[in-house]
Order: structure tokens, then C-alpha cells, then sequence
């Protein structure tokens, strides 16, 4: 554990989450990277310092602080060409923030090319010293942090363009591959009999979707993406990538061991072999109960949590109009595959008909030099959006490859009016969730609709938040209030300007 003060050290080590040697990208010797804890209102100082050697990946780097605002510091949102150049390997940067106001459950990775499916990825909680809502849940602790990630034996360079499976998956770091690996120590959550605990569940997955369960314990979810919502109990959480919950487990059962299973969701990819079951990826331990594995061998979820079940606790109205369409600037983004190549397969994503590719210059930096919002490149990626206006997204998905994308948008958490699996009556202005990452659902039917406010002048990326799909172009650029704040407004350090020539040195060399 790191506080929000810290010097990060990137660098590359053999590790074997689950019993297999790979290279890895780690944070001080850890994947996941160290948990970062922080209270309510620290800033953050935090100087990562890039020692990569491997070249069988990334050496340069960015990291990406996953659902921190960045108001007035959207120089420090760690996105390789939109808000920085990437660090060079030997060189060092300091990412210094205030997330003024903002508690709950994050995380960090990094944000160039798909270097954080090989492991810069770790999460970060500001808690709340003054919960004004602790009545509501009244736990006795809440430092149990959980986090769930796919992980491969080989370096994303070395893997398939959109994997179809998974080796493992790791639970708080470690997991078993299967078949015949071998039966490597699981991680063990410590709970005593009697208590409450407000537990976080982070996904950090590059690619699927976990439903995950807990053997004789419900879950009550009270935060998604870092805002809290109304208690919800449910028996099994379906998490998409760069999403969290809270949930606060009631350790009231007989003293012993539990299982936590977790399962890929469907047609997300898959542990080689295991198709829509679980399997058990941790242990619940009661104080005094042996050192032993829970007996149970099958366990299926139940009484999943329903996103339309999430009410926000505080200011729970969608901002604008409550009628579909009637935002001050309403989109419509379909997203769209196509394969142009079929031996080996080759595909892009595409948002509005465009694949989206990290332009040469930053988009912060071309708005610096004065670039007029129309210029600003990648020309179709880049949308400009005014000022203190109400925003709506609506995320048609035309064709049917691969479905379920988690789409977050940098720099806001957002209301989802419309929600995976709702019909067109679905729309909801009055109480919808509010989160930064949203799965636009399972079939083509779904038009997943968000709205959020323009009060965050920058460059924010919007996204799939599956690495690979990234990669291959599903992402837009929503410049925010481009003319009249960005240039003035965002001071950004002296050594901010030095990234890019050192970048473009080392790309030469
Ligand atoms: Cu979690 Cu664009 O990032």
C-alpha cells in the first residue's frame, strides 16, 4: 500500500500469478500494481518512473488515473496522445493532482497501446474520513480491496489480435490455468464472524466481463464507479471491464471457508475448456476457521445485480430534458467491426464510421498550439463540444461481433439513461445510475444512452474499454470547450513540454 505521495517504479519481472514464468510490466515489484490509498481531499504527487527493458513489450509509457476528473489537470489524464507523450524508458514524470471532492474506488494503468493487459494496472480508493452516508451501511471495515483480471501467458504482442481466450483469472493477483496447472494458493479474504465490511470490487480486465458470486453471502452494492447508490442486495455481480462496486458483506455465517467463484460472461472470452460455469477464483476465511479449501466443487450465480437497479444517493437527476434526444447536443455513435483481413484475421472497431488512431501529435498539445476545433486531429475521431451544456450519447451497436462493450468516458462520471436490456420505454431521467463505465449490452436491439455536463474543459477520450478493441480504433476524442478555456485554463508543467521531443528521440533512435 502507497500513499497518494509516492515515487512509482515501473519495470519489468518474471512473475507466475498462477504458477506460470512470464515477463510482466509491475509496479514496484507487483502485479497487480501497489494499491494507492488516499483520503478525501489529498493531492496527489506521483512520480513514475519508467525502468522497462523488455522489448518483447512496450518500453515507453503513460498511466492513466481511471475515474479521477482531472478538473483543470487534464495534462495529468495519462492518455498516450491525447493528453501526453508517452514516457521514455530512463526518464521519470510526475503526475501531480488534487481530486478535489471525489471518494470511492478507482484504479490506475497504463494508457498506451495495450501495455496494461501486461500488467501496469492497480487500484486506487480515496476514502471518505466523514461518510455522511456511513449510517446508511454502518460497517465495522472497509480496507478490503478485491480486484478481478484476465491474464495471459504471453506478452499482448505475442497474442492474437482479439484473443478468444483466457490463460487465468486472477484474483487480487492470483488464479490456476487450467487444464494442468498446477493448484497454486488462491488469495484469502479475512472476515470475523459478526462483522460488516464494505468490500471493493475493481475489474481490471483487458477483455471480458466476471459474474461473480460469493457461497452463502449476499452482497449489498452501495457504490458503482465512484458514486454511491442506494443499498441493493443481490447474489452475484456481472463487472465489466474498468468497472467497481462496493458491496457490504455481512459475515454472519457458520465460522469457516467460503468459495468466491467467478465466471466469464457470455461471449466474452473464455479459460480454455470452461464455457458458462464458475470457477472458484478466492476464499472467504472466518476468523478460526482452518486453513483449508472450501469443499464445495460447483456453485452457480444467482440473483444478479440489475444496472437499472442503481439509484444514486446524492443528486440523483439526469441532467436536461427528460425526454430521449432533447440534450442541448445529442450523438448518436454506432459502433461497427470489420474484418479486412481474414488469414490471420485482422479487424477494426470503428465509433461513427471512424476508426479511431492516436494521432502524432497529443490533441492537449495541438489545442495548445492553437489548432481551431475543426482541425484537431484524428479528423473524424475528434468531436468539439460547447461549454456548460447537456450532452447525450446514444451507443447504437449495428453489427453483432463481440458485444458487451464497456464504455468509458474520461473525465466525468455520466448518467445512464438508458441501460443495456431496457426497451425503448426504458429511458429513465428521473433516477438512473450514474458511472464512467457502461456495458452497451448483449445484442443489437440495445441503444445504451448516457448525458453528462460540459463543465471538464479538455481532450477526454471515450471508449471501449476492452485494450483490444481499443487498439484496433473503437474510441472518440470529445474535446471539451475548445476555443475559449483549454489554452487558458490549463497551465501544464514544465516538464510536460519535454515528453514529446524525448519521445520522438527515442522512436528515432
Ligand atoms: Cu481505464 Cu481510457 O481508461
Amino acid at each position: 500500500v502507497i500513499g497518494p505521495v509516492a515515487d512509482l517504479y515501473v519495470y519489468n519481472k518474471v512473475i507466475a500469478p498462477d504458477g506460470f514464468n512470464r515477463s510482466a510490466v509491475v509496479v514496484d515489484g507487483q502485479h497487480p500494481a501497489p494499491l494507492i490509498k488516499a483520503s478525501k481531499g489529498d493531492r496527489f504527487s506521483l512520480n513514475v518512473h519508467n525502468n522497462l527493458t523488455d522489448n518483447t513489450m512496450e518500453r515507453a509509457l503513460t498511466i492513466h488515473w481511471h475515474g479521477l476528473f482531472q478538473r483543470k489537470t487534464n495534462w495529468a489524464d495519462g492518455v498516450a496522445m491525447v493528453t501526453q507523450c508517452p514516457i521514455i524508458p530512463g526518464e521519470s514524470f510526475l503526475y501531480d493532482f488534487t481530486p478535489a471532492g471525489q471518494t470511492g474506488t478507482y484504479w490506475y494503468h497504463s494508457h498506451f497501446g495495450e501495455q496494461y493487459c501486461d500488467g501496469l494496472r492497480g487500484p486506487l480508493i480515496i476514502y471518505d474520513p466523514d461518510d455522511p452516508f456511513k449510517h446508511m451501511y454502518d460497517v465495522d471495515d472497509e480496507s478490503t480491496v478485491l480486484t478481478i483480471s484476465d491474464w495471459q501467458h504471453l506478452p499482448t504482442s505475442e497474442l492474437p489480435e482479439f484473443p478468444p481466450t483466457i490463460d487465468s483469472i486472477l484474483f487480487n493477483g492470483k488464479g490456476r490455468y487450467y487444464p494442468g496447472g498446477p493448484k497454486t494458493d488462491l488469495a484469502v479474504v479475512a472476515v470475523e464472524q459478526g462483522k460488516r465490511y464494505r468490500m471493493r470490487l475493481l475489474s481490471l480486465s483487458c477483455d471480458p466481463n466476471f459474474i461473480v458470486w460469493i457461497d452463502g453471502h449476499d452482497m449489498t452494492v452501495i457504490e458503482a464507479d465512484g458514486e454511491l447508490h442506494k443499498p441493493v442486495t443481490v447474489g452475484s455481480i456481472q463487472i465489466f471491464s474498468g468497472q467497481r462496486y462496493s458491496f457490504i458483506l455481512n459475515a454472519k455465517e457458520p465460522v469457516g471457508n467460503y468459495w468466491i467463484w467467478a465466471q466469464t460472461g457470455p461471449s466474452a472470452p473464455y479459460l480454455p475448456g470452461i464455457i458458462n460455469s464458475g470457477v472458484p477464483v478466492a476464499i472467504v476465511r472466518y476468523l478460526g476457521a482452518n486453513d483449508s479449501e472450501p469443499t464445495a466443487t460447483t456453485s452457480t450465480f444467482a440473483d444478479m445485480l440489475n444496472e437499472t437497479q442503481l439509484h444514486p444517493l446524492v443528486n440523483p437527476e439526469a441532467p436536461g430534458e427528460p425526454c430521449h434526444g432533447c440534450a442541448d447536443v445529442n450523438l448518436n455513435l454506432p459502433s461497427e467491426f470489420f474484418l479486412h483481413q481474414l488469414d490471420p484475421p485482422v479487424g477494426n472497431w470503428t465509433m461513427n464510421h471512424a476508426k479511431y488512431e492516436p494521432p502524432s501529435v497529443p490533441v492537449l498539445l495541438q489545442i495548445m498550439n492553437g489548432v481551431p476545433a475543426q482541425k484537431l486531429l484524428p479528423s473524424k475521431s475528434v468531436y468539439s463540444l460547447p461549454p456548460n451544456k447537456v450532452i447525450e450519447i446514444s451507443f447504437p451497436v449495428v453489427n453483432e461481433a463481440n458485444l458487451s462493450h464497456p464504455i468509458h468516458l474520461h473525465g466525468h462520471s455520466f448518467s445512464v439513461v438508458r441501460s443495456a436490456g431496457t426497451g425503448p420505454d426504458g429511458y429513465n431521467y428521473i433516477n438512473p445510475p450514474r458511472r464512467d463505465v457502461v456495458s452497451l449490452g448483449n445484442t443489437t436491439a440495445d441503444n445504451v444512452t448516457i448525458r453528462f455536463v460540459t463543465d471538464n474543459p479538455g481532450p477526454w477520450l471515450l471508449h471501449c474499454h476492452i485494450d483490444y478493441h481499443l487498439a484496433a480504433g473503437f474510441a472518440v476524442v470529445l474535446a471539451e470547450d475548445v476555443q475559449d478555456t483549454v489554452a487558458n485554463d490549463l497551465p501544464v508543467p514544465l516538464e510536460w513540454n519535454n515528453l514529446c521531443p524525448a519521445y520522438a528521440k527515442f522512436n528515432s533512435s
